[in-house]
């Protein structure tokens, strides 16, 4: 029987400082707390993250927010069996300012450190909240990540391919840019894509074709783009239903490389592994109504199991990397105190390097 555990969770690689409590097992986990600041007013002048920005908050805020973590849990450090932080990949800024914050507090108390990837705490997310078992077939969507993973217990991922350049939620957000809509722009071209036509323009949907499982965003914006210009000069501006229509286009666009794609990684995983049996999705883009609908309707037709965490746990949170860290404490996986910031760190070593990098940072 395993011991029940409590860990403080640092999270910090892109634009959110987090820290949380968890208490339980690998089987069994609890989140006492889950506490959150994020930096999206202070880059939202600037259409993007910028990493000076995220550093010098990321520091100002880490204390703050474990100390909250820690009063919300109604714990001590005296509690903490493990201070488990992202040592990437991420941001560099962000990630020391997390590792330095760990790694003062281990020192000052002597519990035990470990460096967590926080690709790792993305992909076990579902285990924690919906105690699936291994192996799953994992699709991380956001604004930072896009990348399909086999997971095959808490230590072994296989990438079966991702972006090799821009992640979805970032072709969102350009594209809410370009046609004149608020930032973050997957929830407003979503909202404005419910008026609008999918088939009204035809825009591409690169890789289609290609039997791999890697995909490409960057050329729909630019495709958006061009489409957004033809019709300001045709009518002098850019009318309600074209907006409309051009998000309906987009999205019906990404749709399609989604779903399509996933079909191929689920082939792919069960290649592999056959007794992959579970789907399971995360990231900010994933609460996209018709890109979550066609991802269902992909299972129920491949009779695969659909799970979806929690918005507040698909995104980014440092609940997962206390969970990596239980994983890890629970195997005698400890680190000391030259853990170092890693802001490329790929998850699975044999598989080769994208070329994107995304708008929020390196991801592997
Ligand atoms: O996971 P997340 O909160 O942060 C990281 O990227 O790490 O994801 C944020 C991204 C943003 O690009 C945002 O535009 C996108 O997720 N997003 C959506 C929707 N809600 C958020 N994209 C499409 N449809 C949505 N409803
Ligand atoms: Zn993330």
């Amino acid at each position: 029987m395993p011991q029940t555990r409590t860990i403080l969770g640092i999270e910090s690689s892109c634009d959110d400082t987090a820290a949380a409590i968890l208490r339980g097992t690998p089987e069994q986990a609890d989140i006492l707390s889950n506490t959150v600041f994020t930096q999206t007013q202070a880059h939202a002048a600037f259409g993007g993250i910028v990493p000076e920005i995220a550093a010098r908050a990321h520091a100002e805020k880490i204390d703050i927010v474990v100390e909250q973590s820690l009063i919300a849990a109604n714990v001590t450090l005296a509690d903490i069996d493990a201070i488990a932080v992202t040592a990437g990949p991420g941001l560099i800024g962000g990630v020391l300012s997390g590792v330095m914050c760990a790694k003062g507090l281990a020192a000052a108390t002597g519990t035990p450190l470990i460096g967590v990837n926080h690709l790792a705490g993305h992909a076990l997310t579902p285990q924690l909240t919906n105690r699936i078992a291994f192996p799953y077939l994992m699709l991380l969507v956001s604004g930072g990540h896009c990348q399909f993973l086999l997971v095959e217990g808490p230590d072994t991922y296989t990438r079966l391919g991702g972006t090799i350049d821009d992640a979805p939620g970032e072709a969102f957000d350009k594209t809410a840019r370009i046609l004149g809509l608020p930032q973050p722009g997957g929830p407003s071209v979503e909202h404005e894509a419910k008026t609008g036509h999918p088939d009204a323009y035809a825009l591409p949907r690169p890789l289609l074709n290609r039997d791999d499982c890697n995909m490409s965003f960057s050329g729909l914006k630019t495709a958006i783009l061009r489409a957004r210009d033809d019709v300001v000069s045709q009518h002098g501006g850019l009318p309600r239903q074209a907006r409309a229509d051009l998000c309906a286009s987009f999205q019906s666009a990404i749709t399609d490389v989604l779903t399509h794609k996933s079909r191929r990684a689920l082939v792919a995983a069960r290649a592999i592994n056959p007794d992959v049996q579970v789907f399971a999705v995360a990231g900010g883009v994933a609460a996209n109504t018709a890109i979550r609908t066609a991802l269902q309707e992909l299972c129920a037709e491949t009779e695969t199991d659909f799970v979806a965490p929690p918005m507040a746990l698909c995104t980014d949170n440092a609940a997962m990397i206390a969970f990596v860290g239980l994983h890890k404490l629970s195997s005698g996986q400890t680190d000391d105190l030259s853990l170092t910031a890693r802001p490329r760190w790929p998850l699975d070593q044999i598989s080769p390097t994208l070329l994107g990098s995304g708008k929020k940072g390196a991801k592997a």
